[in-house]
């Protein structure tokens, strides 16, 4: 993979992670990329422009004329040059100010006119970091065409622990040479991913469930979404905003999300579970509200449709069918087996063993199989990441 060629705007905001900018710089150079620095004036406190120039081999720009020669730094120009604008690390200030259209300094400027791809990658304390402000900045960005390079979990330069730490460099050019490598290579493939848990009734006020948030399949989504396909969500109860241009179909039980998901299956060329499909639901729904009665009582289950092992039995030799393993233990045997009798192609492992990944948490961690033998362990990463990692293997895998 590499970066050969790319033009790329590296935007740089006022935090103590832009240290991190400089080793970004000397990665994306290394891949091949010409890289131009704009830097906010606050930016400067942190690292200098000397530092950045040096690295990037070119003058690193903050204002839109410098010195008394009448130079000026065309906002337009340099918007339009770019094949890709990174800001890293964007402030919740500068996230706000490209929120909400102020283009006060060159940085705010540029992505106003830029018409190339535009990533931003966070870092801020934690508590502005969940500010509901800043939460609504990032999904505005989201819903203009943008792409956010999630926050890592970690110390933060407060001394708190948290989400706010700027992603890493290596999977902040991973995830811009994955853009390049996977763009727009899906185009014309019809994708249906399953999201989310299920919900299966007792009576009118409880249910069956379990604690997936769709945060994996949401994120899926939008990976598949920003390499051309054609996304329908099948989705169970979350509380996730959909992704731009991706068709949501809600349901709430496992055989709602089945007869969902064979609707479209004969047309789709990639499909991917990613829901928690509860197994067992109560046989009879209660009509009325249980009555608390005794000190105990039994509920007789029966088993959910499987939807994987459904659509496996009538899958076609051109479509794939991805499905996830959510493992405690024997984790990659289990997994394999799931492989085998429900006719995937390739079996996404996440294993509740490994802190941080599985349900809920932003991060996951994965190991993916396929029926050609092949094994591959990922490190731990934010579910955006992990969405980029499982849609190259993919592509990889289809020879796109
Ligand atoms: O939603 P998040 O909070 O982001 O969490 C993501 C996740 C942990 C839910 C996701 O990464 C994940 O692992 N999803 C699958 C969980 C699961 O149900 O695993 P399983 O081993 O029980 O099922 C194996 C496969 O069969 C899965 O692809 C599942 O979607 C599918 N299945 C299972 C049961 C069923 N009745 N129908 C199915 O389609």
């Amino acid at each position: 993979m590499t970066l050969q060629n790319k033009k790329i705007i590296l935007g740089v905001s006022a935090s103590i992670s832009a240290y991190k900018s400089a080793f970004l710089i000397r990665l994306l150079v290394k891949k091949g990329a010409e890289v131009r620095v704009i830097m906010t004036d606050a930016a400067k406190d942190f690292i200098t422009p000397l530092t950045l120039s040096t690295l990037s081999k070119n003058p690193v720009l903050s204002a839109f004329s410098e010195g008394d020669q009448g130079l000026w730094s065309n906002h337009v120009e340099l918007g339009l040059w770019a094949d890709l604008m990174v800001i890293a690390p964007a402030s919740a200030n500068t996230l706000a100010k490209c929120a909400n259209g102020l283009c006060d300094n060159l940085l705010t400027a540029v992505y106003l006119s830029a018409r190339c791809p535009v990533y931003f990658a966070p870092a801020m304390d934690l508590d502005m970091y969940r500010h509901p402000s800043t939460l609504r900045n990032i999904q505005s960005l989201k819903d203009f065409g943008n792409i956010i390079i999630d926050a890592e979990e970690g110390e933060l330069a407060s001394g708190l622990e948290g989400k706010g730490r700027l992603a890493e460099p290596e999977h902040i050019a991973e995830a811009l040479e994955l853009h390049f490598n996977t763009d727009k290579q899906l185009a014309g493939k019809k994708v249906i991913i399953t999201a989310g848990p299920t919900q299966e009734d007792i009576d009118p006020v409880r249910y069956i469930s379990n604690h997936s948030s769709g945060k994996m399949g949401y994120e899926l989504a939008e990976s598949f979404r920003n390499s051309g396909a054609e996304v329908t969500i099948v989705s169970g109860p979350v509380n996730i905003k959909a992704p731009a241009g991706v068709k949501v179909i809600r349901v709430r039980s496992a055989q709602e999300m089945l007869e969902a998901t064979a609707r479209d299956f004969q047309e789709s060329d990639i499909c991917i579970f990613a829901a928690a499909v509860a197994d067992y639901a109560p046989r009879e729904k209660a009509a009325q509200k249980i009555k608390k009665k005794d000190s105990e009582m039994f509920i007789e289950l029966a088993k959910t449709p499987d939807i994987a092992s459904e659509m496996g039995k009538v899958k076609r030799d051109d479509q794939l069918m991805v499905g996830f393993a959510l493992e405690t233990n024997n984790e990659l045997e289990y997994a394999k087996s799931k492989l085998e009798r429900k006719n995937f192609d390739m079996i996404v492992l996440n294993s509740l063993q490994d802190s941080g990944a599985g349900f809920r948490y932003d991060t996951n961690k994965i190991t993916i199989a396929d029926k050609r033998g092949r094994v591959v362990a990922y490190e731990l990463k934010s579910k955006e990441l992990v969405a980029q990692d499982i849609k190259a293997y993919v592509i990889d895998y289809l020879g796109l």
